[in-house]
């Protein structure tokens, strides 16, 4: 039987889920069939029945704050540029803003309690600054210190190593007003915020991730403006993304002298690259993209150099680059953090006239490759759509997890690594006829599929320590509103009532086994 047709064919109907449970539990769909292997990307059943995952894997999920806390202007919290950018007409779909979203500033209890029943271990988070220091500067506001101690008292009551992304995009406007990232004064005011943090809550926390896809907020938000704060300059992206390396390393070092127990590490995004051709041209464009989007920031802060990302020599100037940078750019990461989505085919553009980089759709597609990125990279990156599509819109290729896993482990000798996101969204929702399960088959096959490809790696010596699903509940998709959904727990916006989905109640038996024939 073709797996993937039977699921896809029968999800409209009532009993998808417990079909695709059947399936699983019993073996009954075990080999795979011809037409199973003409869906690109899948992975043969095989696999995924023996793969296994090492004892004391750490199975966890992913949130950020800005998604998921809502309370935008509760004790004492400053407006962060998200607020702002959510606040203005016409810049989310739906009309929606996160000024509730989850309610998990007041609900987290509940939702570190439904982690646990899920058998999870790890619960990786984002702290606001815009709550810490409203403003961006200065003394810190104590009750948002105070808020996140409990919160992180409730990760350890109920089992959960807490894993503290510093910053999830929320800059608190004020910072703004002062120039943003491509104000290099940022890296000083963030490494005080991130030693604020390691001094509160470093007897606690002992897992920071600087920052959560510093390619993607700075290009986007600075870049070509889709994300706040709006502005579309390549100048801007350069300056603020070597604000954001320095940055990066002044945090190292501070939260480091705040806390003796810290280890510091990354949430990089990264999409492995693939070659358009087999020509040089096309091989080296694929090259600069791994160079920008992948690596720049862990290249800089393990090596003290910024890697090939650009035809000929980096833009030092444009960038605000001044000697003695190299030292300051320089952290050595205790592990290494990243995500995966989705993969990119690259093309040579070094001959191209037109720069625009395109508009974007969602936090992870390149909606317009229709021009070079940019004119100092010259490539042009699509993510291509020979896989299965998830409602998001990402094509879905379990096998790329496995390239960048190794890739990284070859490329940085060996690191200690952490998944921090993974994911994928589709829409199901409570079904009656099922007495309100969500019976989101899709997403099962999905983590199914993918895992089979991470344990592979593990098996062939990558030392991948932990894997965060995103999301552990829908959320704010940033600027995508409510129209995506990428929790294993459904939420109701309307009443914040969450029901585990069918993959919640897979990943959670997969976590208790650490293999995925559950
Ligand atoms: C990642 C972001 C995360 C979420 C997922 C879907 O790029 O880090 O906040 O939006 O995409």
């Amino acid at each position: 039987m073709n797996r993937r047709n039977f699921i896809r064919t029968s999800l409209a109907a009532a009993g998808t889920s417990l079909l695709v449970g059947a399936e699983s539990t019993s073996g009954l769909v075990s080999t795979t069939s011809p037409s199973q292997q003409n869906v690109p990307g899948t992975i043969p059943d095989s696999e995924i029945r023996a793969a296994r995952f090492p004892e004391g894997f750490l199975w966890g999920t992913a949130t950020a704050a800005f998604q998921v806390e809502g309370a935008w202007e509760e004790d004492g919290k400053g407006e962060s540029i998200w607020d702002k950018f959510t606040h203005t007409t016409g810049k989310v779909k739906g009309a929606t803003t996160a000024d509730v979203a989850c309610d998990q500033y007041h609900l987290y209890p509940q939702d570190m309690a439904l982690a646990k029943r899920l058998n999870q271990k790890s619960y990786r988070f984002s702290i606001s600054w815009p709550r810490i220091q409203p403003a961006g500067t200065g003394a810190p506001n104590m009750k948002g210190i105070d808020h996140y101690s409990r919160f992180v008292d409730a990760m350890l009551e109920n089992n959960l190593r807490p894993f503290c992304t510093i910053y999830h995009w929320d800059l608190p406007q004020g910072l703004e007003d002062r120039g943003g990232w491509p104000n290099r004064d940022l890296a000083g005011y963030y490494a005080d915020y991130a030693a604020i943090l390691a001094k509160h809550l470093g007897d606690r926390i002992t897992v920071w991730a600087p920052f959560n896809m510093p390619w993607s907020f700075t290009y986007m938000g600075y870049g070509v403006g889709a994300f706040p704060p709006g502005r579309s300059n390549f100048g801007d992206f350069l300056k603020a993304a070597h604000t954001v390396t320095l940055a990066q390393a002044a945090a190292l070092h501070s939260i480091k002298a705040a806390s003796s127990k810290a280890t510091v590490g990354s949430a990089y995004g990264m999409c492995p690259a693939y070659p358009a051709t087999d020509s040089e041209a096309d091989r080296a464009a694929a090259d600069r993209y791994h160079a920008m989007n992948n690596v720049f920031f862990l290249e800089a802060a393990m090596k003290g150099h910024y890697p090939k990302a650009f035809v000929g020599e980096p833009p030092y100037e444009l960038m605000g680059f001044k000697p003695g940078d190299e030292k300051l750019m320089l952290a050595p990461l205790d592990w290494v953090g990243f995500h995966y989505y989705t993969r990119r085919i690259v093309s040579d553009a070094s001959h191209v006239q037109a720069f625009g980089g395109g508009g974007f759709s969602g936090t992870e597609i390149e909606a317009d490759p229709s021009t070079g990125r940019d004119p100092y990279t010259r490539f042009r990156a699509v993510m291509p759509t020979e896989g299965p599509l998830t409602e998001s819109g990402l094509e879905v290729w379990p096998h790329g997890i496995y390239d960048l896993v190794t890739g990284i482990s070859q490329e940085y000798n060996h690191p200690i690594i952490e998944i921090t996101e993974s994911g994928c969204g589709y829409l199901d929702a409570p079904y009656d006829k099922e007495n309100g399960r969500v019976p989101d088959a899709r997403r099962i096959e999905f983590f199914r599929e993918e895992l089979a490809e991470l344990a592979h790696a593990i098996a062939d010596g990558a030392r991948v320590r932990s894997f965060h699903a995103w999301s552990l509940l829908d959320n704010f998709e940033w600027s995508n509103g409510h129209t995506e959904r990428y929790g294993l727990i459904y939420v109701d916006y309307r009443d914040q009532k969450r029901t585990i989905k069918d993959s919640g109640l897979w990943y959670g038996r997969v976590a208790a086994a650490n293999r995925l024939d559950v």
